[in-house]
């Protein structure tokens, strides 16, 4: 193909096809062909055929594996680059006009400044590659919760991983209409290709690597990753961080919580909604199979990593998860830990830095008790158990379409949503965290999740296990200052007439030789039923200093032995020691939030600290 010898930006010529009648959407597709130069353009119509079409030609370019039909029908394996392989919040800016409205808890860099510096790595950037068009929508299509978006991208891993985590194509652009409103997301791997240069099989740019939001014109800009919440812009970019910004804004809530659906026999359904960090149990716990010492109690999947949720006419909030796959983790994952998982990946995935078996199916850290005696490992290396190192990345994950979860909910795409009974938060605390807390009421829940705080996990590049606070689970995804985040929920929850309830949970306590007390998944069914029960008026609790927490007696033991008495006494224990220290950092946290904390906050701390 001709390029021109000079730098001179000459758009390249593309046809546009006549469907496409958004004039924003022409525009800005021939503004960035302009600046970015790709060779061609995809317009993606969401269909099958270009499915495997894409799937097919990166087999064929060896971006993808594909796995043992006979083992794991119709899915991939993906190797990334070693230094792509998580979300960085390092490299994560939210650029608002002014550095305060983006608060301390995001990078931030002046707007122009910032548009300066893309410009230059956006210029040329596709050069060589397809830029593929993706209209989508987070959301069931035409729901008055779900908003539209563009991906513009040169990955096609990025194309088909959207295709199974969000609904894309034709059906899409006939719901954003002529003069539809979308969000538009761009990403580049950042690795343009030279004529005749030999592609790798994951391109990414190893010097720059840039995650932007402009909250303002409500626009992402990606540069130099092809991984994850990095690359997939519906997700962490767009679903969370300007979702937060817009739900502030409109009167709702975008949350880092899974949605699940639980009934008790022969009783009335109830949803509720959790946030917990990265890497720390969502996917699990949306999917958890009751013991079955818990007969009769079921447990339906809506949602397991994002949710969007809004007051009802009736006083209640309303929840939809924006999304229509799971994108998780997948060390750890068995058919002892999460069985409706295993079932959902068994087919019709794309996985992504786990290991190869050497009959062409995969594996991962946990999937079974022993593992293979041989593996490739996640770059592709030979693997034995004796190696020393990890088969599977630690943040290796499998992108599966959300239908093909067994335990998926009959009203998942319900374009209402459904009906939120309680909130929880939980964070991996080793420590001075109690099993489960209810909060007294709105504003003493809305302190507990401000004040959470977990172990640091390989969701993110950085160092793993270090404790920090994290509010809501959303220190890496609140698209504005923290301070007004909190005045926004509390605002949210006193015009409710049925306010959720909210809970705090810790599944990750140990004793003192480091074990897990409690056996969680599966088992966290027990805290859960005792929650439903709480939010019926059936289950009781006793009062303490940092809130209602269950008696050994108002909990269901039938059918675990593995937690005596003495266990649950560790596993509710509260220190006042180790809580004073927790009350320090509450202050530091409300500290650097000063200018724009709500008053509240500072009130329940010294509430607290009476009480203790
Ligand atoms: P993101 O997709 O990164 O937002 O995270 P997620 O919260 O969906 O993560 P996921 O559910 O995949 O968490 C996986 C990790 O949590 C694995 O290390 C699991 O072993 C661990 N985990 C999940 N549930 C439990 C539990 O009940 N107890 C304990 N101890 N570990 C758990
Ligand atoms: C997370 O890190 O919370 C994820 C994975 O869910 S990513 O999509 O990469 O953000
Ligand atoms: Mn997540």
């Amino acid at each position: 193909m001709n390029r021109p010898a000079t730098a001179a930006q000459v758009a390249p010529t593309y046809e546009v096809p006549a469907y496409i009648i958004n004039a924003k959407l022409k525009q800005w597709v021939a503004e960035v062909a302009a600046l970015t130069q790709p060779d061609r353009i995809v317009w993606c119509d969401g269909s099958q055929e270009e499915y495997d079409r894409l799937c097919n030609e990166m087999v064929a370019s060896g971006m993808l594996i594909r796995l043992n039909p006979q083992k794991r029908p119709d899915s991939f394996l993906a190797r990334s680059d070693p230094d792509d392989v998580a979300r960085m919040e390092d490299r994560t800016f939210v650029c608002a006009r002014s550095k305060e409205d983006a608060g301390p808890n995001n990078n931030w860099v002046a707007p122009d400044e910032m548009r300066a510096t893309l410009g230059k790595l956006f210029r040329g950037c596709m050069r060589g590659r397809s830029m593929y068009v993706i209209p989508f929508s987070m959301g069931p299509l035409g729901s008055h919760i779900s908003h539209i978006g563009v991906e513009l991208t040169d990955s096609p891993y990025v194309v088909v991983s959207m295709r199974i985590m969000t609904r894309i194509g034709r059906k899409v652009l006939d719901i954003l209409g002529a003069d539809g409103y979308f969000v538009p997301c761009l990403h580049s791997i950042g690795a343009p290709l030279a004529a005749g240069q030999k592609d790798v099989p994951w391109p990414s740019n190893k010097e720059h690597k840039y995650i932007v939001h402009f909250p303002e014109d409500k626009s992402i800009w990606s540069f130099g990753s092809g991984y994850g919440g990095n690359a997939l812009l519906g997700k962490k970019c767009f679903a969370l961080r300007i979702a937060s910004i817009m739900a502030r804004e409109q009167g709702w809530l975008a949350e880092h919580m899974l949605i699940l659906g639980i009934q008790p026999p022969g009783g009335k359904k109830h949803y509720i909604a959790a946030a917990f960090p990265s890497a720390c149990g969502k996917t699990n716990l949306a999917m958890l199979i009751p013991p079955a010492a818990l007969e009769g109690w079921k447990v339906t999947t809506i949602g397991e990593d994002i949710a969007w949720i809004k007051p009802g006419r009736d006083g209640r909030l309303y929840a939809i998860n924006p999304e229509a796959g799971a994108f998780g983790v997948a060390p750890g994952t068995s058919d002892e830990t999460n069985t409706n998982c295993m079932a959902a990946v068994k087919s019709d995935t794309i996985f992504t830095n786990v290991a190869l078996t050497p009959d062409g199916d995969v594996w991962w850290e946990g999937m079974t008790r022993t593992p293979p005696k041989e593996l490739t490992d996640w770059q592709g290396r030979p693997w034995t158990p004796d190696s020393g190192r990890l088969a599977a990345h630690p943040n290796s994950r499998f992108t599966v379409a959300t239908t093909r979860i067994p335990s998926v909910d009959p009203d998942w795409e319900n374009p209402d949503g459904v009906p939120i009974s309680a909130f929880l938060f939980g964070g991996r605390r080793a420590t001075t965290v109690p099993l489960v807390i209810e909060a007294k009421d709105w504003t003493h829940g809305v302190y507990l999740a401000a004040t959470m705080a977990s172990e640091t996990t390989a969701a993110i590049t950085g160092k793993v296990g270090v404790v920090r606070r994290d509010p809501f689970a959303m220190l890496p995804f609140c698209g504005y200052h923290f301070g007004d985040y909190f005045r926004h929920w509390l605002k949210v929850g006193s015009a409710l007439q049925h306010a959720p309830r909210i809970f705090s949970v810790n599944w990750f306590r140990r004793d003192e030789n480091g074990k897990f007390l409690w056996p969680g998944f599966g088992e966290n069914m027990r805290v859960l039923k005792w929650i439903v029960e709480r939010c019926e008026g059936k289950a009781g609790a006793t009062d303490t200093p940092i809130g209602r927490m269950p008696r050994y007696e108002d909990l269901e033991w039938q059918g675990l032995d593995k937690v005596s008495r003495d266990t649950y006494a560790k596993l509710s224990a509260i220190d006042s020691k180790l809580w004073r220290e927790e009350l320090k950092d509450h202050a530091e946290l409300f500290g650097k939030l000063h200018s724009r904390l709500p008053r509240e906050m500072t009130e329940q701390r010294e509430q607290l600290e009476r009480a203790l």
